[in-house]
C-alpha cells in the first residue's frame, strides 16, 4: 500500500488528450511567454472570481511581492500578517523592504485572528495580508472594517484556497487585491511555477501588469523598476484547460474531508479541521489537531510512514522563528497560539482521486497506532 500526500498524474491521465492538444498548440504557435492563452486565461480567471481584472505572474510567490509593490508597500512601511502560513507570505513583505508585523492566529480556524490585529497598528502600517490558510477564508469583514478604520490595503494571500468562498464571494476578490499561486500541488495546479493577481482596482492592476515586465507600458518604456515575472503560455493553455473542472475538484475535495472528518470523529484527541459557517473551503490540504497526542507526532508519522502513508506538517516552525526572520527580535512565547498549532498539526493525504478506501486505510491505520500507545504517553 502506497498512498501519497497528492497524486498529480491521476488528473493528467484523465485529462491526457485535451492537455497534450493544449501544449501542441503552445509549441506549434512559437509564443511561449504571455500571448493569447495567457490572455485567454486571465479572462477566465477575472470571470471565475467575479474582478474586474486578472493579471498572470510567474508564481504565487511574485503575485504578492508585486500586489504590495503595487499598492506602494516599500521600506519603512509595515504590513501585519500571521505568523501560521509558508514563509513566502512574510518574504514577498520583506522583499519590499517593508517589515512583516505577526499577529496570533485563531486556534479553530488557524488564521490571524482579527482581535489580535488592532493591537498591532502603528503609524507604520500600511497593510494587513491575511492568508486563507488550508483552503478556509480568513475573517474578512473584520478585516476590512479595521482596514477600512486606520486607512490600510488589504491583500489576499489566497495560494492555498483557489475556489474557496467567502460568505458567498470568491477568495481573492474581497480585499484590495488577491494573490494565487498554481503551484502544481494547488487546487488549480500548473506543471511548474504560475500565479495570478486579481484586483477590482484599475490602479493596482495596471501597476502590476507593468511590474510583472519590467516596468513596461510599451514596449522598451519602463515606467517602473520591475521584474521578470511573466506567465508562460504553457502554463496558461494547460490551466485554461484544467479551469473548466475546478468547481467539481474542489467540491470532491469537501466530500473527502467530511469523509475523514466523519471517520475521524469517534477517535478522542484527534481534532478534525474546523470550517466556519461563512466559508466553503477549497479543502487544499485536510489538517488534523493532535489534541493529547502531540508529544507522539513523530512516531505517529513514522507509524503511518511504514504503513505506506505519506503524511507533512505545515507548518513546523511558525515565521516568527525563522531564521531568516532573526532581525525582527521576536521570541518564543510571543505568539502561543501559532507555536501550539505547529507542534500539534499534520495533513494527511488529499486530493480529489483520492480513493474512499485509502481514507478507510489512513484512519484505521491512525487509529491502530493510537491503541498502541500506552495511556501514560497520553498528555
Ligand atoms: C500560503 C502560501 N502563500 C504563498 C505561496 C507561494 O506560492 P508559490 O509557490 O507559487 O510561489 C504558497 C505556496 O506554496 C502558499 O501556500
Amino acid at each position: 500500500m502506497r498512498i501519497p500526500m497528492t497524486d498529480l498524474t491521476v488528473e493528467y491521465t484523465s485529462l491526457k488528450d485535451e492537455i497534450d492538444g493544449a501544449i501542441q498548440r503552445v509549441v506549434q504557435s512559437g509564443r511561449f511567454i504571455l500571448g493569447s492563452e495567457v490572455e485567454k486565461f486571465e479572462i477566465e480567471m477575472a470571470n471565475y472570481c467575479n474582478t474586474e481584472f486578472a493579471i498572470g505572474v510567474s508564481s504565487g510567490t511574485d503575485a504578492l511581492i508585486l500586489s504590495l509593490k503595487a499598492c506602494g508597500i516599500g521600506p519603512g512601511d509595515e504590513v501585519i500578517t500571521t505568523p501560521f502560513t509558508f514563509i513566502a507570505t512574510a518574504m514577498a513583505i520583506a522583499h519590499c523592504g517593508a517589515v512583516p508585523v505577526f499577529a496570533d492566529i485563531d486556534p479553530l480556524t488557524y488564521n490571524i485572528d482579527p482581535g489580535l490585529i488592532e493591537p498591532q497598528i502603528s503609524s507604520k502600517t500600511r497593510a494587513i495580508l491575511p492568508v486563507h490558510l488550508f483552503g478556509q477564508s480568513a475573517d474578512m469583514d473584520e478585516i476590512l472594517a479595521l482596514a477600512k478604520k486606520y486607512n490600510l490595503k488589504v491583500i489576499e494571500d489566497a495560494a492555498q484556497a483557489f475556489s474557496g468562498e467567502y460568505r458567498g464571494r470568491k477568495v481573492g476578490s474581497i480585499g484590495d487585491a488577491g494573490c494565487f499561486s498554481f503551484f502544481p500541488s494547488k487546487n488549480l495546479g500548473a506543471f511548474g511555477d504560475g500565479g495570478m493577481v486579481v484586483t477590482n482596482n484599475a490602479e493596482i492592476a495596471e501597476r502590476v501588469r507593468m511590474l510583472r515586465n519590467h516596468g513596461a507600458r510599451a514596449a522598451y518604456h519602463h515606467i517602473l523598476p520591475g521584474f521578470n515575472s511573466r506567465l508562460d503560455a504553457i502554463q496558461a493553455a494547460i490551466l485554461n484547460v484544467k479551469l473548466k473542472h475546478i468547481d467539481c475538484w474542489s467540491s470532491i475535495r469537501r466530500q473527502k474531508a467530511e469523509l475523514y472528518s466523519e471517520l475521524l470523529s469517534q477517535m478522542d484527541g484527534i481534532e478534525p479541521p474546523f470550517t466556519a459557517e461563512y466559508n466553503t473551503t477549497s479543502a487544499n490540504y485536510y489538517t488534523v489537531r493532535l489534541r493529547n497526542h502531540h508529544l507522539n507526532r513523530e512516531q505517529l508519522r513514522n507509524y503511518l510512514t511504514s504503513e505506506g502513508i505519506e503524511t507533512n506538517v505545515y507548518y513546523p516552525l511558525s515565521l516568527h522563528l525563522q531564521e531568516a526572520f532573526k532581525t525582527l527580535r521576536y521570541r518564543v512565547g510571543d505568539f502561543p497560539e501559532s507555536e501550539l498549532a505547529q507542534e500539534q498539526v499534520l495533513s494527511l493525504p488529499m486530493y480529489p482521486e483520492l480513493p474512499d478506501e485509502d481514507i478507510s486505510y489512513v484512519v484505521d491505520s491512525v487509529r491502530r497506532f493510537e491503541s498502541r500507545v500506552p495511556s501514560k504517553l497520553l498528555v
